[in-house]
């Protein structure tokens, strides 16, 4: 590991990604994406990612996740290449990612039963995590027989049940009504308050972003690059009548206004 590398959970390095078209032509998705997550003692940090469909903020997160290999730079996990996809990261996507053929408690105890996991310890550990994301009771029924709601919260107790360094959640509550959404923002900051992991988050809803985020990272269009970064100076306990402050309000205009002003500065980007 480099010295500069040292004290750091994860590091994007002048990442670039170019997909090639079917016609021959490459497409450059996102360049030259800097990140920084440095490791806090005790505690991970919560990076929110905003930007315009189709910016390239899957392709990020893929990218961590060892599903997608950069172009170009680096991507590294505690100063070593992210190769391939592996059990300290955990992804959360949009659409519902249950096995349908398993329960609750066995999609929650899966990927410890993929590490080995003695069946009573995983099934101990499953019961835990479906209690705290508010699904006990549920644990024989099959994803099919839940609500939306209920189907993100098992893929969120299967995610966290193994402690993964990293979580990438790509839009995950995208699919939801908004009192459900609002739940699962409280319940994903309680869940993270007591992980240590790292959250990558993705979203397109400005006041979500301000509530759960340490820091926001704004993309640009074309191809996607990070163009800002913003802290967000709450307390690190957050409770919904902070939403009512006037500090989280500055805050979202602050982010709209980064939004518009990068909406107005697009360009073309296919590369011969
Ligand atoms: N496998 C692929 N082959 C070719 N192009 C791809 C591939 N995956 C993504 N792209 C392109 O790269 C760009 C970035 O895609 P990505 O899915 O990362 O965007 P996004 O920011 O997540 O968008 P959204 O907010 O709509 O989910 C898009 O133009 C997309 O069409
Ligand atoms: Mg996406």
């Amino acid at each position: 590991m480099s010295a500069e590398s040292a004290g750091n959970v994860l590091e994007l390095r002048k990442v670039t990604k170019r997909f090639t078209l079917p016609d021959g032509r490459e497409f450059e998705a996102i360049r030259n994406v800097d990140l920084v997550v440095p490791d806090l003692p005790g505690r991970g940090e919560f990076r929110v990612f905003l930007g315009p469909s189709g910016c390239g903020k899957s392709t990020i997160l893929n990218i961590v996740a060892g599903l997608f290999r950069p172009t170009s730079g680096e991507a590294l996990l505690r100063g070593q290449p992210i190769l391939c996809p592996g059990p300290d990261r955990g992804m959360v996507f949009q659409s519902y990612s249950s096995y349908p053929w398993l329960t609750v408690l066995e999609n929650v105890a899966f990927g410890m039963q993929l590490r080995g996991v003695a069946r009573d310890e995983r099934e101990a550990v499953a019961r835990a995590w479906i209690e705290k994301v508010g699904l006990k009771g549920q644990e024989k029924k099959y994803p099919k027989q839940l609500s939306g709601g209920m189907r993100q919260r098992v893929a969120i107790a299967r995610t966290l049940a193994v402690k993964p360094q990293i979580i990438l959640m790509d839009e995950p509550f995208g699919a939801l009504d908004v009192q459900t959404r609002l739940g699962m923002q409280n319940l994903i900051n309680e869940l993270w308050e007591e992980i240590e992991g790292t959250i990558l988050f993705v979203t397109h809803d400005i006041p979500e972003a301000v509530y759960l985020a340490d820091k926001i990272h704004i993309l640009s269009a074309g191809p996607g690059a990070i163009v800002d970064e913003i802290e967000v100076d709450l307390p690190l306990h957050r409770t919904e009548d902070l939403k009512q402050s006037a500090r989280f309000r500055d805050l979202e205009t602050i982010v709209l206004n980064r939004i518009r002003k990068e909406a107005r500065g697009g360009s073309v980007r296919i590369t011969t």
